[in-house]
This record gives structure tokens, sequence and C-alpha cells, in this order.
């Protein structure tokens, strides 16, 4: 099938990639031009793993275009998913103007049938406005249809989450739409992934009740974390016990800093203000938030508890992407964390093994804030060592080099990497999430 892709950021560039490795024909619209320039040379402006390898792969192959030029995108194909940017406004509302945009412009320049489709996460009845907009503008009667399609895609495993979803969700109104969204997906359907056929207003709660309900997932384990540190038990025993009931899932149940990333914090408050804007008061996910929150605040309380006084002490920090396997560092716990001990008048070493060119826009170096460029180098005098992303290089660590290299043995490790056992047989003084 042919393929317009409008938006070439996380979601677009993905979806865009994996329907052309399918063996459709793609046209990725995307307006700025440094980020253009790039993905016609086959190289992604975000960090995905695979993702440069597909683009490059099926550009080789004709499979997929890009250009600036919304027209010729509204002109190469039927089928057309809006995956513009829906930011967060200051009241938590999602600001819709790239979506209200991008319709406009597809009523200008459409000449025939359109399905269009919203990709991008918005509230519920988006849809509604995108059919009003389209038809607004549209120059003729022209029949077209508009459609929800959510993604569920995690950074980091955006493409093997494409290829092997565990839903497929599509909000159609007519036949036609969903004929079409069964030839697309038919790849899909054939191997035996569900399609999911709804109306557009479910398929759009389907996308923020799914992610804020893992969000709430999450400040729950945290809770129970917090008490097993008071009685004695283990956090990860008592996930894996409750994991293992079907109903509840062993997934989402990892205690730690909690949640952050371009989604969770962003889709939680869109829905508590959504459900507002509907006369509901969704005090369980204001809560989810704040619980969220004051997982930062305690590790900055427990650093300080532990060394008594910050200042002048050397604290090596691992991690700064909001979770691994990324470079992204939007709402990540490290920046409240990093934000909170460079004030205190520590010197912070930090390491990230893809994120350090984001953070350094956000974090200058200066003379208490360093980065550097290995793990190692970074505990060399410290005197705390302070975990905050799970990077795979983190859990197989040689402890014994870096306790050699650290001033004083003492680890924080907000993800709970290590064995509690081996790393204080090693000397380490250790402090993780919920366990004793
Ligand atoms: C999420 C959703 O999973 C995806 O379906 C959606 O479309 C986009 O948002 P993503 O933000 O990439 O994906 O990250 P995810 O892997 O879901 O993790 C989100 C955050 O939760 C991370 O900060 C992670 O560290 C944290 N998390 C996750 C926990 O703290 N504990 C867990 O058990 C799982």
């Amino acid at each position: 099938m042919k393929i317009t892709v409008i938006g070439a950021g996380y979601v677009g560039l993905v979806t865009a990639a994996c329907f052309a490795d399918l063996g459709n024909e793609v046209m990725c619209v995307e307006k700025v031009s440094s980020k253009l320039e790039k993905l016609c040379r086959g190289i992604s402006p975000i960090y995905e793993p695979g993702l440069d390898e597909m683009l490059q792969k099926n550009i080789k192959e004709g499979r997929i275009h890009f250009t600036d030029k919304i027209e010729e995108g509204v002109n190469f194909s039927d089928v057309i998913f809006i995956c513009v940017g829906t930011p967060q406004s200051e009241s938590g509302k999602a600001d819709l103007s790239q979506v209200e945009e991008a319709a406009r412009q597809i009523a200008t320049y459409m000449d025939r049938y359109k399905l269009i489709i919203e990709k991008s996460t918005v509230p519920v009845n988006t849809h509604k406005w995108v059919k009003k907009t389209v038809k607004r503008y549209a120059k003729n009667d022209i029949e077209f249809d508009v459609a929800s399609n959510p993604e569920f895609l995690r950074e980091g495993s955006a493409i093997y989450d494409f290829m092997n979803p565990d839903r497929i969700v599509v909000g159609v109104e007519s036949e036609k739409a969903k004929q079409i969204f069964q030839q697309l997906y038919k790849p899909f359907t054939d191997k035996g992934y569900p399609l999911l056929i709804t109306t557009p207003q479910a398929a759009e709660l389907i996308k923020h009740a799914s992610n804020s309900f893992l969000a709430m997932k999450i400040s729950y384990i945290n809770m129970v974390a917090d008490l097993c540190e008071k009685v004695g038990a283990d956090i990860n025993e008592v996930a894996d016990g409750m994991g293992y009931d079907k109903r509840i899932g062993r997934a989402f149940l990892n205690a730690g800093l909690g949640y952050g990333g371009s989604c969770f914090p962003k889709d939680v408050k869109a829905f508590v203000k959504i459900a507002e804007d509907n006369g509901i008061d969704f005090s369980l996910l204001k809560e989810v938030e704040k619980i969220n929150q004051r997982r930062r605040e305690k590790v900055i309380e427990l650093i300080e508890d532990i060394l008594w006084i910050n200042k002048d002490k050397n604290i090596a920090i691992w991690g700064l992407a909001f979770k691994p396997d990324t470079d992204d560092i939007r709402e990540a716990p490290s920046i409240d964390i990093v934000k909170s001990l460079s004030q205190t008048g520590a010197n912070l070493r930090l390491y990230d093994p893809k994120a350090m060119d984001n953070y350094k826009q956000l974090f200058p170096e200066s003379d208490n804030l360093k980065y550097v460029d290995d793990k190692y180098d970074a505990v060399k005098d410290a005197d705390i060592l302070v975990i905050i992303t799970e990077w795979k290089e983190f859990k197989e660590a040689d402890l014994s080099r870096v306790k050699s290299l650290m001033r004083l043995p003492i680890i924080v490790d907000g993800r709970n990497i290590y064995d509690p056992k081996s790393v204080r047989d090693l000397g380490f003084e250790y402090y993780s999430i919920g366990r004793p």
C-alpha cells in the first residue's frame, strides 16, 4: 500500500520505517530542514536501536521517501498518518496546534478520498475536531474518514513493539476505513496479532487509559517498596509473588526512582485534565503523580542522610536517560536529582552511555559538574556512587574495580540492579529501593 506519514518524530519515523520494511511505499513529511537532510541520508535524528539500518535499507530499496512539502505527501497516498507532536501546555492539556495545522493542510491539498489517521496521542474526541477542521477547509465536498490508531511503542524497543504488538487498536466510523485498516494490518493479523476495531473515542481513550494504568502500577509498587523497607521485606520477592497472578502480571512492577520520559508524565497529566474537563475528579491519578515525584526527593534525602554534608563530596552519577537504551532525557528522574545535588556544593561526575550530549544542553559543564566518557572515570575518588538508570553496562560493571577507584565504597542503587548480598560481600555500603 501507499502510505503518508506527517511528522518524522519518534512515532512517525518508526511507523514510516516499519511500514516500509513490511513492503509498503511510504512518504514521510518533515518540515524541519536539518532533520530532513539527515533523514534523506538514512540517519535518524533520534537514537533508536535498529532504526538507522532499517531506514537505509528501505531508502536503498526505494520504499521510503522524505519531503518537506505536505502537498506532495497528501497527493502521494490516500492513507495519511498524523504523527506530529502534541506537547503539554502549562495547564497539563495537550497542545494540539500541530494536529490542527496538519488537518488544515490535508484539507487544502486533498483532491480525492483520504483516510486521515491520528497516531499522535490526543485527548478523547480530538477526531471530532479533526473532522470539523478538514470539512471547513476542504475546497470541495470530498469524501474522507478520520480514524484513531494509537501507538504503544516503547523507546528503545520501538521497532520490536511495532512488529510484535500486543494489540492493534483502530477507531473507525465507516466500513471503508475499517477495510483499509484490515488490509494495512493484514501482515499482523495473519500472524495472529489482534486487531481491535472500536469507535474513535474508545481508541483515543485506550491510549491514555493504558499509559496511566502502567504509571499507576509503578507508583503502586513504589509505595509497597517503601513499606518493604520499613518491615524488612524484599520488594522483588513481593513483586514476583504478585506478578505470578495472571490478573496482575510482573511487568511494570519494578520499584525504583519512578517513571519519566516523553509519555507517562505527559499522558497522566493530560488524562487527569481530560477527566476534569468532563467533570470527573481523577484523584487516583493525581496521587500517582505525587508518589512519582516523591521518589526523586526521597533519594536526594537518602544521599544527604548517608553523607551528612554534601558540600565538597564527590558524587558519581551513573545514568541520566529516563530509562536504558535511549538518549532521551525528557522528564528523567535524573534531572531533579542532579539539579538538587548540584545546588548543595557537591562535585558531580556524570556518565551515561547515550544521553550526555542531550544532558549537556540542560546542565552545561561547570567547576562542580563534569561529564566523563567512561563509567570507571566517574567513580574515581568518589564518596558515593548513585545509579539512576539501569543500563546493561552498569549491571555488568566490575565492582571490585569500582571499589578500588572510589574514595568511599558507598552505592545508592536507585534501580535495584545488584544483588545486595554480593555487593556487600565486596565491602560496599549498599542502599537500594525496598530491600532490607
Ligand atoms: C511508554 C509506554 O510503555 C508505551 O506503550 C507508550 O506508547 C509510550 O510510553 P516509554 O516511555 O518508552 O513507553 O517507556 P517505558 O518502557 O514504558 O517506561 C516508562 C518509564 O517507567 C521509565 O522511566 C521507566 O524507567 C519506568 N518504569 C518502567 C519503572 O519505573 N518501573 C517499571 O517496572 C517499568
